[in-house]
């Protein structure tokens, strides 16, 4: 008998090819929506192999309806907080993401965060279409410098690591805040290793790319926006949780800060009462990776992480590599 998989949502047909020509019976959720933890339950019941997406709770109880013959579940992201991993661990069950194919693209997102943010283009593209422009002005739609500034990176992993790179065409003076030293970012960007309130104080542009963990949980609380220039600006494409948008929301409102670019948020898909009625922030709805080739090898790269699984190999991805020892 054919292994059997669920996809829990419609992804890129690469991926799905890949899973039918490796002669798995593939069965993907006809319905283009996130389901709930119940119909998740339904679903899983009895597979071989899960494709899941950061959309997906894996909690033990899932992992538990899918079964003692489940080979594990495959991540259709980078971040794999939406997965009880110690769970998957207690059983044995291997977990992979999506590592590195997603880098630049995130990274392009935070930058187009940066610059729509800084030179308030979102705010420009509505007045104009609102058909209420008399003309060029000397005060209209004053913004902030991006070349010659300060950026501040939190987070310096593959992601944040990119960001940086990507500032040295922008004559940027590079600020970090990370556990640990990264000497290539030093090197290729002169980047300086500072803590979290320094870069914070220093920073005229702020872009979050750190891991959502339990202690990364509001690491930007009302204490650490306060400490923010009243011109920064700052940037979160990792995960809401990261900032306690309540206190982000009432510092744009009080303008201590200059402004936000949004791509993740605290509960999504629901926006903090108040977020989206102020014009210094630009809002996404989490589309960081969301470039035709860059969702297309996710999917290729779940799915082969997913095969290997179900074949009983290591997955090349593999998050909790302790169930091999
Ligand atoms: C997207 O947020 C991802 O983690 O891939
Ligand atoms: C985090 O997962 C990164 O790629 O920086």
């Amino acid at each position: 008998m054919k292994a059997n998989v669920y996809v829990t949502r419609k992804i890129p047909q690469p991926g799905l090819d890949l899973l039918a020509n490796a002669g798995l019976d593939v069965e993907v959720n006809p319905y283009d929506k996130v389901l709930s933890q119940e119909e998740l339950t339904k679903t899983v019941r009895g597979r071989d192999g899960v494709l899941c997406l950061l959309t997906d709770r894996i909690d033990d109880e899932i992992m538990e309806s899918a079964g003692a013959g489940c080979k594990g579940f495959a991540n259709y992201a980078v971040g794999y907080d939406n997965i009880d991993i110690k769970a998957a661990t207690s059983r044995k069950l291997p977990i992979s993401n999506t590592p590195g194919v997603l880098t630049d693209a995130t990274s392009d997102q935070a930058w187009a965060l940066l610059f729509s943010t800084a030179r308030r283009i979102v705010e420009s593209d509505r007045f104009m279409r609102s058909e209420k422009w008399q003309g060029w002005g000397p005060m209209q739609f004053l913004g902030a410098d991006i070349t010659g500034a300060t950026l501040g990176i939190i987070g310096a992993g593959r992601i944040g690591t990119s960001m940086a790179m990507k500032s040295v065409g922008f004559n940027m003076r590079v600020l970090y805040y990370d556990i640990q030293a990264n000497e290539e970012l030093e090197k290729s960007t002169g980047a300086r290793k500072v803590d979290i309130d320094t870069l914070l104080k220093e920073s005229d542009f702020v872009s979050v790319h750190i891991t959502y963990t339990p202690e990364t949980t509001h690491l930007l609380g009302e204490r650490e926006i306060n400490l923010m220039k009243k011109s920064a600006v700052l940037i979160n494409t990792s995960r809401g949780p990261v900032i306690d948008e309540t206190a982000l929301v009432k510092a744009l409102k009080e303008k201590s800060i200059f402004g936000a670019g949004l791509d993740v948020y605290e509960n999504e898909p629901k926006m903090t009462e108040g977020l989206k009625d102020l014009s210094n922030v630009v809002v996404c709805p989490h589309i960081a990776s969301a470039t035709t080739k860059t969702r297309a090898t996710m999917a290729t790269m779940a799915a082969e992480n997913l095969v290997a699984m179900l074949q009983g190999e290591r997955p090349p991805n593999i998050v909790n590599p302790e169930i091999y020892k």
